[in-house]
């Protein structure tokens, strides 16, 4: 009988199931987590980050910069600030 439903196989059923699964935590997470989901160009902008070669900072400055702002580092280490500043 399982089998049968809405004419799927019970492997297409599944796969469905972990589909919709994983979109609703994706959906989830997207909603408590406040991403920042700006497609916005930054072209023009200069903007000072400070501990942007880790954590928080970091992702601000990768997102940022791939919109097009212009990023000023400020680090207290510069080797860690250089590192972060290839990826
Ligand atoms: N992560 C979260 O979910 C979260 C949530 C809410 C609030 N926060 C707050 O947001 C801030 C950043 O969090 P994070 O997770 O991105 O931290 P993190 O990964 O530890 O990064 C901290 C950054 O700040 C720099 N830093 C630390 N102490 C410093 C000091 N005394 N002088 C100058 N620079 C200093 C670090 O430089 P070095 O690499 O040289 O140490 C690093 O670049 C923290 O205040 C944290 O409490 C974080």
């Amino acid at each position: 009988m399982l089998h049968s439903i809405f004419g799927f196989s019970l492997l297409s059923q599944l796969g469905i199931g972990f589909i919709c699964v994983i979109g609703a935590i994706k959906a989830y997470l997207l909603w408590v987590k406040g991403v920042c989901t700006s497609r916005n160009k930054l072209t023009g902008k200069t903007v000072i980050i400070t501990g942007a070669n880790a954590g928080i900072g970091k992702e601000t400055a990768i997102d940022l910069a791939s919109r097009g702002a212009r990023i000023i580092m400020a680090c207290r280490d510069l080797k860690k600030a250089a590192a972060a500043k290839g990826q």
